[in-house]
């Protein structure tokens, strides 16, 4: 049910132009997508709303946009370029790459009910394998572990299926950062990567922007933009992708000043609202998930991840980690500058800690998507409508204008002055839609969650009013054009 879910949005994705497979005129490329239309707008609305309410609304945020392509030695300094890898095997059949750790936790999610008493190990133990079947986590194996599990049970290929696990190469390692080689220098200087996250940026300009500023600890270096990761994972729609968009906070604090525990809840409350009150996402289907020692990133000291009910089950949406000094520490050891702040009360150099949220924005939009997606038989005669009960804030068209008919010249003029008054005074996209019958205009707009159609018809010529539809209720109710566009501005907030 949960995984038709899946099928059921990625059709729509398409039908409705929110996403195109990558490349598609080219038969496509794994793991890319192109955001259509109707996606375009729904993005952009929530990545202006997440703007607007970590930054535009705070007086302790300033925000950045760093560069996408940045010098090898800082990805040497903050540890990826050796640390940020995955474990991976192929399949020697079909040559099918997979995560080795999503192989496992797959794998185990289906198998629960496996008996492991009567295996025997050599580098794992009994109770590490119970362990990783009562959790469904593998994280923080060795490779040499993860290699005898698939082993030991046998894990056959998710591609081809028949392949028993001795069909395996070997696991090996492989770092997720996109090395480039810049055409003016030659060899090793000329190494660069695109981002592998956003984070970096707000560390490597944390000089540049103290000192540009006029900004006091606690506070925070806000960046919303892409980062890339040779991910080797597929599937899941636009969930997990090679480019994506990152929306972090490097919220910087002297620990003598503030406690790291308080301001770590405070932005888990903060996270949590966003989600509930701006997205308009239910609460059910969110919860917190404290990472393991043995799975937190290399620079954490406590990590939670805000987890959504995505229809492929309970998923990473928000990760939350307390850094410590570790990245500023890092720069600072390998650039050779102090990154330090004065505080002003003291005069005493501080070098600051820091707690980062940091969320994929492509989450987020899969996220609302789902949350919003309602198929409704209230109308009964089996006929079901989808639609997606979008909050309007988000809602990528704002209000759909039709006349009844297409072939009567009054009523496309009339309607056509209703149409240019709306768009001209609603904050947002107002459309136009002439095509087919009312019926199947309605199903559209249902579809990429218009909040409001208007119809001038002929009675309209007479009354100066119009019949406004709402989206969810698909109660019809006459306004008089002249009340129209307060009316639709009051429902839009
Ligand atoms: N700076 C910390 C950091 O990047 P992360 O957990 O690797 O931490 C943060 O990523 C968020 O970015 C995740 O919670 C997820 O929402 C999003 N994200 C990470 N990898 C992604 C991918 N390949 N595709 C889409 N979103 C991704």
């Amino acid at each position: 049910m949960a995984e038709n879910q899946m099928d059921k949005l990625s059709a729509l994705f398409k039908r409705r132009g929110f996403v195109y497979p990558g490349s598609d005129l080219y038969g496509g490329l794994a793991n890319t997508y192109d955001y259509g239309p109707v996606g375009t707008e729904l993005i952009r609305n929530i990545k202006n709303l997440w703007w607007k309410y970590f930054v535009q609304k705070r007086d302790d945020i300033v925000g950045l946009d760093a560069s996408l392509i940045s010098h090898h030695k800082i990805w040497e300094a903050s540890g990826h370029a050796a640390n940020f890898a995955d474990a991976f095997v192929d399949c020697k059949k079909c040559r099918t790459r997979i995560r080795a750790d999503h192989l496992l936790e797959d794998w185990i999610s289906l198998n629960k009910d496996t008996d492991t008493a009567n295996k025997s190990y050599e580098v794992l133990t009994h109770e590490k394998v119970s362990v990783a079947f009562a959790t469904e986590k593998v994280e923080g194996w060795s490779l040499e572990e993860l290699g005898e599990f698939i082993k030991v049970f046998e894990i056959p290929c998710t591609k081809c299926k028949e392949n028993p696990g001795t069909e395996w190469t070997d696991v090996r390692k492989f770092n997720q950062l996109f090395p480039l080689q810049l055409g003016i220098v030659e060899g090793e200087q000329g190494l660069a990567y695109l981002r592998g996250e956003t984070a970096q940026g707000m560390f490597v300009a944390f000089e540049n922007v103290i000192n540009s500023t006029r900004v006091r600890l606690p506070f925070g270096i806000a960046q919303l933009g892409k980062s890339f990761r040779n991910e080797i994972t597929l599937g899941n729609s636009v969930f997990r992708t090679i480019e994506f968009e990152q929306g972090e906070i490097e919220y910087f604090f002297d620990p003598k000043k503030s406690d790291w525990e308080l301001l770590f809840n405070d932005w888990k409350e903060m996270m949590w609202k966003f989600s509930t009150e701006q997205l308009g996402v239910s609460s059910e289907n969110l919860r917190w998930r404290e990472h393991a020692d043995e799975e937190r990133s290399f620079y954490s000291k406590r990590t939670e991840d805000l987890e959504y009910k995505f229809p492929f089950g309970f998923k990473e949406l928000w990760g939350l980690a307390y850094r410590t000094d570790y990245d500023l520490g890092q720069h600072a050891k390998n650039s050779g500058k102090t990154l330090e702040i004065n505080d002003p009360e003291t005069n005493e150099k501080v070098v600051p800690h820091v707690i980062e949220p940091a969320v994929g924005i492509n989450r987020l939009f899969l996220m609302v998507l789902n949350d919003a997606y309602v198929e409704d038989s209230s109308a009964g005669s089996g006929h079901v409508r989808v639609v997606l009960k979008l909050h309007p804030r988000l809602a990528p068209y704002k209000v759909a204008v039709f006349p009844l008919l297409k072939n009567k010249p009054e009523l496309i003029a009339k309607a056509q002055d209703v149409y240019k008054m709306l768009k001209e005074s609603i904050d947002g996209i107002v459309v136009w839609d002439d095509r087919g019958n009312i019926g199947k205009r309605y199903l559209a707009q249902d579809e990429i969650g218009t909040p409001f159609c208007v119809t001038v018809d002929f009675d309209t010529l007479e009354d100066d009013a119009v019949t406004v539809r709402d989206r969810d209720t698909a109660v019809q109710e006459r306004i008089g054009i002249s009340e129209l566009a307060k009316y639709l501005a009051t429902q839009l907030v």
